[in-house]
């Protein structure tokens, strides 16, 4: 029987707000005909994982201490491709990919960044809005090149920065809206027509 089902990986390191958003959202049909494949972490102990495997989803740590940035992404590769994933999401996952990988999985990666790119890329985002004054910032759902937090974008919401508050409230605020855009954002990439015009999904 030929699968009909997408089959997602997520790559972690932490938390994984944003891995259950989208299990929640695959549970929930808002990301139709899919399947959570496989969650890897590269830490051991990411709360991420305890929280997949509690829901049944598959789980690998791959640490890539004692690796080559290379040799890391091919044994994520290899693990992605045995579980025959469609797409890869990038949540929370605390390193670079390397060029090979992107390449190897050429516009089937998305990452989750928490501002209005291409304003504040990097580990800081809400921070950075907060330092620099802006009244709004926001977060941004976008395909993975060999950049940093660079590649062509999928959906963006913005979210008011208010004069009280903290990187914290910042952040919590813009994170209700980093899971309904993300969800949204691998819903289209699945399911719709899209192309891209230079850097636009059209
Ligand atoms: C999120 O803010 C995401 O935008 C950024 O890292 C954080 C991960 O949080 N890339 P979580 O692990 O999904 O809760």
């Amino acid at each position: 029987m030929p699968e009909t089902k997408k089959r997602i990986g997520i790559l972690i390191s932490g938390r994984g707000s944003n891995m259950l958003a989208l299990a929640d959202a695959v549970r929930d049909g808002r990301i139709p005909d899919a399947d959570i494949a496989l969650v890897i972490s590269n830490v051991a102990d990411a709360a991420g994982l305890t929280k997949a495997a509690a829901r049944g989803i598959a789980i690998i740590t791959l640490d890539h201490r004692g690796k080559t940035h290379e040799q890391h992404d091919q044994a994520m590769a290899a693990a992605l491709r045995e579980a025959r994933v469609d797409v890869v999401c990038l949540a929370g996952y605390m390193r670079l990919l390397s060029p090979w990988f992107t390449n190897e999985f050429k516009g089937r990666v998305l990452n989750i960044h928490p501002s209005l790119l291409p304003a504040f890329p990097g580990l800081h985002g809400a921070r950075d809005a907060l330092s620099y004054g802006v009244k709004f910032t926001g977060c941004t759902v976008h395909l993975v090149d060999e950049h940093l937090d660079h590649g062509p974008i999928l959906k963006q919401a913005v979210v008011p920065v208010f004069s009280n508050d903290t990187e914290d409230s910042l952040s919590a605020r813009i994170l209700v809206e980093e899971h309904r855009i993300y969800a949204e954002a691998v819903a289209m990439l699945l399911h719709s027509d899209w192309r891209i015009e230079g850097r636009s999904f059209k």
